[in-house]
């Protein structure tokens, strides 16, 4: 039976609401992921640049916190134990992340460090911050970072050399997260999503940038924000008990073209 609705019962008691920080909340996947959440059951406490510490709609509460910066980051999440009464997260799906449309031989140092300061070094801030908690919590949790099919194959199209490279550098870093906190109970996966109808997204403007782009993809479309949504939450929930240190593609089959 599925537990993706996520709510445990601890030994009798009333059930108990599974705890997650979502990420990007404010846009995306990140507000899709927390919106499928809420509607699931879960307790969801939204991080992002854009949040200004309000509830937005529902029960949703979203924390500013830049997640390049590590105070910042320590911040938030002191905020966030305050909300749950000093309980940790159960999980944490890891949706912010930035994309910079550039050729490599245009690369600048600031373009690079924008771009892996965010989707690499914040990958660890935000997944380290969560599992101490989770450690500390002994019961174990899920950690969920966002990489890109980026990540494995090149794009003459729209290239961006460091946001493949970044997205690259998530993928390792969740096997290694995956090793070293999987005695913890901490599971680390990935979820590499293709082109996704988002904010992200710049080709649907372009006419004949986006047929090309229908044209790599298997499906013959972009995929939505809450298809990835949903596979962030299997691997966030306890169907998902046994997954750890993988990466999954939600691309339309365009990875294995
Ligand atoms: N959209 C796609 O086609 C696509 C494809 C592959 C991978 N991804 C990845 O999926 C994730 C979500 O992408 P999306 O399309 O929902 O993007 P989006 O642009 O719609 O949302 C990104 C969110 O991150 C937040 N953010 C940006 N900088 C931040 C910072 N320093 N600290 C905290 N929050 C910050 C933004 O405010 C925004 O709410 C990203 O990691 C992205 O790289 C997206």
């Amino acid at each position: 039976m599925s537990d993706m609705s996520n709510t445990g019962d601890k030994g009798g008691g009333s059930p108990v609401r599974r705890r997650l920080v979502v990420t990007g909340s404010h846009s995306g996947i990140g507000r899709a992921t927390a919106a499928l959440a809420e509607a699931l059951g879960w307790s969801v406490i939204g991080l992002d640049l854009a949040a200004d510490g309000r509830r937005v709609g529902g029960e949703l509460i979203a924390f500013p916190c830049d997640l390049t910066d590590e105070h910042s980051v320590r911040e938030a999440f002191e905020k966030v134990d305050e909300e749950w009464g000093g309980h940790a997260p159960h999980a944490l799906v890891h949706c912010a992340g930035i994309y910079r449309f550039k050729a490599a031989t245009g690369t600048t140092a600031a373009d690079w460090d924008a771009v892996v300061n965010l989707n690499a070094r914040g990958s660890l801030l935000v997944a380290a911050a969560a599992a101490r908690r989770m450690i500390d919590a002994g019961e174990g949790g899920s950690v969920t970072l966002l990489s890109s099919i980026a990540a494995v194959r090149g794009d003459a199209g729209e290239p961006s050399a460091a946001y493949s490279a970044s997205k690259g550098a998530v993928v390792s870093l969740a096997r290694q997260l995956a090793v070293e906190w999987g005695p913890d109970g901490i599971r680390c996966n990935v979820v590499a999503p293709g082109v996704i109808d988002t904010p992200m997204t710049t080709v649907s403007g372009d006419p004949e940038a986006f047929a090309q782009v229908l044209r790599r993809i298997p499906a013959g479309r972009l995929g939505t924000a809450d298809e990835v949504a949903r596979v962030c939450l299997f691997l966030a929930s306890q169907d998902a008990a046994y997954v750890n240190g993988t990466v999954i593609a939600v691309d339309g089959g365009q990875s294995a073209s």
